[in-house]
């Protein structure tokens, strides 16, 4: 049904996969398992084409009738930074924020910023570089764009909610 040969492939020049083989066989029912970021979704992406790998003397050869399935992982990804997608998180801030870039009103703006203050809005990111640190990413993933990591890596923020609350 499906059979890979010496598959080798890397992203950004750290390697996924080395001389990797393996064969399925039809009715054979595998599951694929690793941590975060190993290469999991990667593998399933090569195997539909989805993206390509320079072979050279590699393969991957599917049984042509047979029929490929696919559900994504669930969290989208995008430029944005992680750091920014969990302080807009707190939509309240993130609002906030917005609001006290346009406002022209002094008396609106000073509510805007009292209730900033209030809410310690102006440590949010020191608060979310905790959050994400506990989460399990570094000081220089923080400032990456979400679509450079795996989807298990961003089910992790993704559900930070609002942060220190
Ligand atoms: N567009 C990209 N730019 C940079 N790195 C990327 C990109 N896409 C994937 N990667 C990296 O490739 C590696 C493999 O990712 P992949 O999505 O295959 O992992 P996975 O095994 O499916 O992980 P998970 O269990 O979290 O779903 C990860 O380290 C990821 O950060
Ligand atoms: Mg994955």
């Amino acid at each position: 049904m499906l059979s890979i040969t010496d598959l080798d492939y890397a992203v950004q020049g750290r390697p996924l996969f080395r001389k990797a083989s393996a064969f399925i066989a039809s009715g054979w029912k595998v599951g694929l398992i690793g941590r975060n970021g190993t290469g999991k979704s990667t593998l399933l992406r090569l195997i539909r084409e989805e993206i390509e790998s320079p072979m050279g003397d590699a393969s991957i050869r599917i049984n042509k009738n047979a029929r490929l399935g696919w559900v994504a992982q669930e969290v989208e990804a995008t430029d944005e930074t992680i750091m920014d997608v969990v302080l807009a998180a707190d939509q309240e801030r993130h609002r906030l924020m917005q609001d006290s870039l346009t406002e022209t009103d002094p008396n609106k703006l000073g509510e805007i910023y009292e209730r900033l203050t209030d809410m310690d809005a102006w440590n949010a990111d020191t608060r979310a570089a905790i959050v994400l640190a506990g989460l399990g990413f570094s000081q220089d993933d923080f400032h990456r764009a979400t679509k450079e990591f795996s989807g298990g890596w961003r089910m992790r923020y993704r559900y930070c909610g609002r942060i220190g609350q």
